[in-house]
Order: structure tokens, then C-alpha cells, then sequence
């Protein structure tokens, strides 16, 4: 099975200068315990962008493993927990040899060849335009709504919203 985990705002942006232009620490706890002793799948300009993140925290980062996408063979993630994949098929098919629920979690050039694939969508809908340079894919094919509930915390209101076809 695979899940895609997404923030995005009311235009479907979801990052800007490859960084997410908003932090909702509720967010972030909530996709800390969604990968949590799971495998993770991500483009190598998301890694890079976490693990910017990350070490500014001082934090490790959620999930168990990650599997970074690139073209680049030669690639070296900076932290252990994590390998390079050289396609989007192999990071699939390396992650379901390892685990029942599959995490894609960005970034747009990832969800894009992922979502035909994808059974179920766990958002975060931010309320406002935050002026993105990278959007999610459409999502209409998602019309099953399995849970929604609107949030408020520091200073933005948005809503959890878990989709399925
Ligand atoms: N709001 C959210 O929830 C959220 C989540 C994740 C990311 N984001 C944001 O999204 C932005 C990054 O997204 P992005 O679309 O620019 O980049 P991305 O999807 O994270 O990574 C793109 C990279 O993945 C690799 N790649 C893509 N397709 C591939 C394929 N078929 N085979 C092998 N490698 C492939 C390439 O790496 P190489 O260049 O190394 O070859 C490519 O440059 C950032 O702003 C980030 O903050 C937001």
C-alpha cells in the first residue's frame, strides 16, 4: 500500500526556495507519527531540504529509513538512516520488500510519478496562498473522504484530511 503524506496551502503550493514556507509544529508531530518505524520515499531535493531542517533542530528525523530518489548513482545521503534509489520504480519496489505501508512524502516531482500509484492521501490543507514555486498534483481522483478534521495553531488555521479513491 502506498500513502502519500502532503502540507499544502489553499493553491495546492507546498514549498517555496525548496523549503515549506510555514511551520505548524502540530504538523510536523503528526508526520513524525505517521513514518514512524516506517520506510519513507523522497526526492533528493526534499532530503536535502529536511536534513537542512533537521540539523538546524538538532533533531533526529522521523521515520526509520529513507530512501532518497536521484539520478545521481553517486549520491551520499548525509545520514545513515537513509540509501540512494536511482528511479521512482526501484524505491517502490525496495520499499515494499520492507514494508506493508509505503510513505511517499514529496516532494512535487515525486507525488507527480507516484500518484496513479497511490491508495491513499493523508493532507494537511493550510489555510492561505503562501506564494509557492512547487504545487501538488491534482487530486480530484481522491473523492473518498476517511477523515477531516479543521485545526487552529500558531496562527494558522488548517484542516487534516485523509482521502482515499
Ligand atoms: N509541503 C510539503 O508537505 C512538502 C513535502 C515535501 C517537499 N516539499 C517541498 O517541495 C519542494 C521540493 O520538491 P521538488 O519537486 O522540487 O523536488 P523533489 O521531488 O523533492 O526532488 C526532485 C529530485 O528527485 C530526483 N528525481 C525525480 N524524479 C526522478 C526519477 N524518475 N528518477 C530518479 N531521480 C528522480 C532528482 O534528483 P537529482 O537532481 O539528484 O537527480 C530530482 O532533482 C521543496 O520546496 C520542498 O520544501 C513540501
Amino acid at each position: 500500500m502506498i500513502s502519500i503524506i502532503c502540507a499544502m496551502d489553499e493553491k495546492r503550493g507546498i514549498g517555496k526556495d525548496n523549503k515549506i514556507p510555514w511551520h505548524i509544529k502540530d504538523d510536523l508531530l503528526k508526520l513524525k507519527s505517521l513514518t514512524k518505524n516506517h520506510v519513507v520515499i523522497l526526492g533528493r531535493k526534499t532530503y536535502d531540504s529536511m536534513v537542512g531542517y533537521y540539523d538546524k533542530t538538532g533533531r533526529p528525523m522521523p521515520g526509520k529509513i529513507y530512501l532518497v530518489v536521484t539520478r545521481d548513482a553517486n549520491y551520499k545521503p548525509a545520514r545513515d538512516n537513509a540509501a540512494t534509489v536511482t528511479s521512482v520504480e526501484s524505491a517502490i519496489k525496495k520499499a515494499e520488500e520492507q514494508a506493508e505501508e509505503v510513505f511517499v512524502t514529496g516532494g512535487a516531482q515525486i507525488f507527480q510519478q507516484v500518484m496513479h500509484l497511490t491508495d491513499k492521501l493523508y493532507l494537511t490543507i493550510v489555510g492561505g496562498d503562501y506564494d509557492c514555486d512547487t504545487f501538488f498534483p491534482d487530486y480530484s481522483d481522491f473523492r473518498k473522504v476517511i477523515s477531516e478534521e479543521s485545526r487552529e495553531s500558531e496562527g494558522h488555521k488548517y484542516k487534516f484530511l485523509e482521502l482515499e479513491k
